[in-house]
């Protein structure tokens, strides 16, 4: 399986290398699972109508997401620099000029923007870890719940204390470049979280809304498709992979030659996406046995899965082991969404990994605060897409990410000489090598395409 890529091997990186495979393995899982299959899969699921949005979700999973994973890792193991260098050094390499860094530049500005809220919510999180301990969903009906989901977020000096704990241990961690240490815990955490929604579905089995939720969830009815629902279920895949905006690609500088990266990124899609599926399977079934909405928006797990907690025996001791370990899965995702900008700005600045984190950290927070006042002082907000939080998370996940998944497919398809990625890409699977270039060059960029053009309403 050695590969023999020449000028690749005597290349290694800025910032070291992995110790092994799995440490990758765990760090891509790491980013790809977090806020994105628990928190918002089940919320964008209950506003988009449901079982449309999961088909056009999971096929935009596979059929775009997957490829462009192999083609973001395979970039950044040949350039082994932050996401913005490597497309230089690449473009330099493959075509004679730079102006593909402009892919690297979208995507080091999406991680941007997408930390801004993602912290504020993974504060969230980190608060219902002490709501739960306390017992404070015990003997709440769901009105109950709801009224304290509200007062919560309601207030921003609380959800602005969390976020302030939140972004402060993200830059902590990044800035002491300890995230090999903290990926070795995803070989427990996934797990760990994979068996609590387990015994959450056994809750929801029993809910007496299980059928009306498996119905909502996979029934799909295309009537109620729409192009913007297209493109927030492609937005989705994008998001939920952490591909399009070089995340994977930082972390696949690291990355050893002999890896075999179509494995790897099968693994890590599949194992995300069984995530998020369940997390669906538990949610929707307590949604419909409570004769709640499903449209209920950002705030959806965080009203529903207190719900099941509070009627659990043991339901403190879950809740709050639960709601740790999604913090720490939002923590893993979090340092994947801060490396690009913090490796950036290190390679480009000649700071210290030190200052460039918290110079970073800090403003990520600063903007972050306008995704806290969204849920209080800016709710009613409804400029172009709503508040400040509906717009960044628009811009990112439903054009940036695209956008940039989009440049990565086409530069990886078409720019690259085929020597190059079949060198790449474990030569000895031709057929799979076949087919993720076909897919790379024409069926992902396309589909791009396709639903950009729709959103905007040309085909109307
Ligand atoms: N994929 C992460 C999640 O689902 C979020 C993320 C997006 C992380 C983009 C890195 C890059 O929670």
């Amino acid at each position: 399986m050695a590969n023999s890529g020449v000028t690749n091997s005597q290349r290694s990186s800025l910032h070291g290398n992995w110790s092994s495979k799995l440490a990758f393995i765990l760090a891509v899982t790491g980013a790809a699972v977090g806020l994105g299959n628990i928190w918002k899969f089940p919320y964008m699921v209950g506003m988009n109508g449901g079982g449309a949005f999961v088909v056009i979700y999971l096929v935009c999973v596979f059929v775009i997401g997957l490829p462009i994973m192999m083609s973001e890792i395979m970039l950044g193991r040949r350039g082994r620099r932050n996401p913005i260098a490597t497309m230089r050094i690449l473009g330099k390499e493959e075509v004679g000029h730079e102006k593909w860094v402009l892919a690297g530049i979208i995507g080091v500005f999406a991680g941007f923007l997408i930390l801004s809220f993602y912290s504020v919510i993974a504060g969230w999180t980190l608060a219902y870890v002490f709501k739960a301990a306390a017992n404070a969903f015990a003997n709440t009906d769901a009105t109950g719940i709801s009224n304290m989901f509200d007062a919560f977020v309601g207030n921003p000096f609380v959800i602005g204390f969390w976020h302030t704990v939140f972004m402060t241990v993200t830059v902590f961690v990044v800035a002491l470049g300890v995230e090999q240490g903290l990926e070795k815990a995803v070989q427990i955490m996934v797990p760990a979280l994979l068996l609590l929604l387990l015994l959450l579905l056994g809750y929801a089995i029993n809910s007496g809304g299980f059928m009306d939720g498996l119905r909502f969830l996979f029934q799909p009815d295309f009537s109620k498709l729409n192009g913007e629902i297209v493109l927030s279920a492609m937005g989705h895949a994008f998001f939920t992979l952490s591909v399009g905006m070089g995340s994977v690609m930082a972390y696949g500088a690291y990355l050893p030659q002999d890896a075999s990266i179509v494995r790897i990124s099968a693994a890590v899609v599949v194992a995300d996406t069984l995530i998020a599926l369940l997390a669906g399977l538990v949610i929707f079934p307590i949604v419909f046995a409570n004769q709640l909405d499903p449209a209920e928006g950002p705030g959806l797990v965080f009203q529903i899965l207190p719900l099941a907690f509070g009627q659990l025996a043991g339901g403190g001791l879950f809740g709050t082991l639960f709601f740790l370990l999604l913090s720490f899965a939002a923590l893993t995702s979090a340092i994947s969404l801060m490396e690009p900008t913090v490796a950036w700005v290190i390679e480009s600045f000649r700071l210290s990994r030190k200052t460039a984190a918290i110079v970073v950290g800090f403003i990520i927070w600063l903007l972050g605060i306008l995704t806290v006042l969204s849920f209080s002082t800016l709710k009613d907000m409804k400029l172009f897409k709503g508040t400040p939080f509906d717009n960044f998370d628009y811009l990112a996940s439903n054009i940036l990410l695209p956008l940039g998944g989009l440049m990565v497919a086409v530069f990886a398809g078409w720019i690259m000489c085929s020597d190059s990625s079949s060198d790449e890409l474990d030569p000895a699977e031709g057929y799979i090598y076949r087919a993720w270039r076909l897919l790379t060059r024409f069926v992902a960029p396309a589909a791009v395409l396709i639903v950009f053009l729709h959103a905007i309403g040309v085909f109307e």
